[in-house]
């Protein structure tokens, strides 16, 4: 395994991501990979699968990659999804980029604990502008970042050009309207709405995941496929309880505290309410609800191939 530098590029991302690199959202980052691997990453089984996505590349199947294909991860972090992407695809030639040295190292370390002999080459790069030659993978991993994007749709068109032609995108991606809870709570709404308002000051949307299917089809992909992948949790499930309810979404609302204060959003006293109303979701008789979106989407072999897969116009 090897990490390299991609020359000229920021050593570290521009202020304002709304997650930060701390201890604390490394540990989130590898909690919610592990929680919703299977949620995420595994074939659904969806009975309407026959009517409605006869194309294997659809988001319904798992994440999986024949051997020997290049794949690029594209934001890799602290390698919390690099870990399932070996492990359901063993032998993939793998490219890792992240513009955080910092996360890059977490996720070499990572990775070579789990998997010593992976091959996996580690860049710091910036995804609007990767030093690969043009076509250079065949299949492009992109989880949780277009989130953090102030443009991107222009970023999956820059993507575009180092996936060849044929070659597939998956991106995963959440969206903060499709949490809802009991008991619910006014105050934990506006905790969330706080996050979701800091996120778009600092130039994101947490609110993406509805917009995937137009991101990737105004960037020039085809055969796009969104598909939701819902994370219902209850006292039924105490692993998506901790796992997904306690450790992803409420240690994520709770980090963004002492920003939401500061920006004068609100008083310590209602956010502390806010997440405590959200603890009981994760407790006796509570429930959560938050729906993710996988979408699946080709390069064109011809760039005129039409959105809907029709003949070329
Ligand atoms: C929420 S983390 C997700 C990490 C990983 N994909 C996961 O799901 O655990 C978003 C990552 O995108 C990276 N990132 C943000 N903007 C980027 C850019 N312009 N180029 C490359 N990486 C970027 C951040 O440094 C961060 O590590």
């Amino acid at each position: 395994m090897e990490t390299a530098t991609a020359s000229g590029r920021p050593a570290e991302p521009a202020p304002g991501y709304v997650h930060g690199y701390s201890a604390h959202e490394t540990r989130r980052l590898g909690d919610q990979a592990d929680a919703l691997a299977a949620l995420l990453h595994a074939p659904t089984g969806d009975p309407l699968h026959d009517l409605h996505d006869r194309d294997e590349r659809d988001p319904n199947q798992g994440t999986g990659y024949a051997p020997g294909a290049r794949v690029l991860e594209v934001g890799c972090g602290v390698g919390a999804q690099t870990v399932h992407l070996l492990a359901s695809s063993p032998g993939i030639d793998l490219t890792a980029v992240d513009v955080s040295a910092e996360s890059l190292a977490r996720a070499r370390e990572r990775v070579t604990a789990r998997f010593p002999r992976a091959r996996v080459r580690w860049l710091r790069a910036d995804l609007h502008d990767l030093p690969f030659p043009a076509a250079a993978f065949d299949h492009l991993f992109v989880c949780f970042v277009l989130e953090h994007l102030p443009d991107p749709a222009a970023a999956l068109a820059a993507l575009r050009r180092v996936l060849r032609p044929g070659g597939t995108l998956t991106v995963i991606e959440g969206d903060h309207g499709s949490a809802f809870f009991h008991p619910d709570s006014a105050a934990a709404r506006a905790a969330i709405g706080h996050q979701v308002r800091l996120q778009a000051a600092a130039g994101g949307d947490a609110l993406i995941g509805r917009r995937l299917h137009p991101l990737l089809t105004a960037a020039g992909y085809r055969q796009v496929t969104v598909r939701p992948r819902t994370v219902y949790a209850d006292r039924s499930r105490p692993e998506l309880v901790e796992g997904f309810t306690r450790n992803t979404f409420i240690a994520m609302v709770q980090a963004v505290r002492g920003d939401a204060i500061a920006a004068g959003l609100t008083t310590p006293e209602e956010f502390d309410r806010g997440i405590a109303d959200l603890r009981r979701t994760a407790g006796e008789g509570g429930t959560f609800h938050y729906t993710f979106f996988k979408g699946t989407a080709t390069n064109p072999a011809d760039p005129h191939e039409r959105p809907d897969g029709g003949p070329p116009c």
